[in-house]
């Protein structure tokens, strides 16, 4: 047992035995960087769950003659973004730190803006989720370096997975405001 798990403070368990009060984790990744990943992941997760509100109140208020391609393109949009946050979410718990799962902690970390009060025309809604998209990315990518330096491949695996489908639904977006 190293030095530091013995520091910690012991506690009873339900037979009344000692047990140390935190399981230590030892999977060759430093607690520090551990932390470091779960902050980045943790951002991640509050951009995507944003992402994914601001997708599917579109989804409700689209209107205009692109109602049918939009509603459904955002529905398959949102599903895609519900269906992420939990491997994100159980990435940063399998880290051994707490998943954000509050909107006072989404709005104080994500990097997306909250969707307007008012629903605004189809193309400016298409404008916002480009936008959305792209800055997912960004927070996926700003993460890498140090995922990739602290040899964490699940990490590494999920976030080239999240970079891949922003940058190709941004590409599908951006596509609709051309021509
Ligand atoms: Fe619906």
């Amino acid at each position: 047992m190293s030095k530091k798990s013995a520091k910690a403070k012991p506690a009873k368990s339900a037979e009344g035995a000692l047990v140390p009060a935190t399981t230590p984790i030892n999977i060759g990744i430093s607690a520090k960087d551990r932390a470091a990943i779960a902050q980045g992941l943790n951002a991640l997760l509050a951009d995507t769950f944003t992402l994914y509100l601001t997708t599917h109140n579109f989804h409700w208020n689209v209107t205009g003659p692109m109602f049918n391609t939009l509603h459904t393109m955002f529905m398959e949009q949102y599903t895609e973004l519900w269906n992420a946050v939990d491997p994100i979410a159980e990435r940063i718990r399998a880290l051994g730190f707490p998943a954000s799962g509050s909107f006072a902690d989404y709005t104080k970390l994500s990097s997306l803006p909250d969707a307007p009060t008012e629903p605004p025309k189809a193309l400016e809604m298409i404008r916002i989720l480009v936008a959305g998209h792209e800055a997912v990315a960004r927070t996926a990518r700003d993460l890498f370096p140090l995922v990739d330096q602290a040899s964490d491949e699940p990490t590494a695996d999920l976030l080239t997975q999240r970079l891949d489908v922003h940058e190709k639904a941004a590409w599908m977006l951006r596509s609709l405001l051309e021509g």
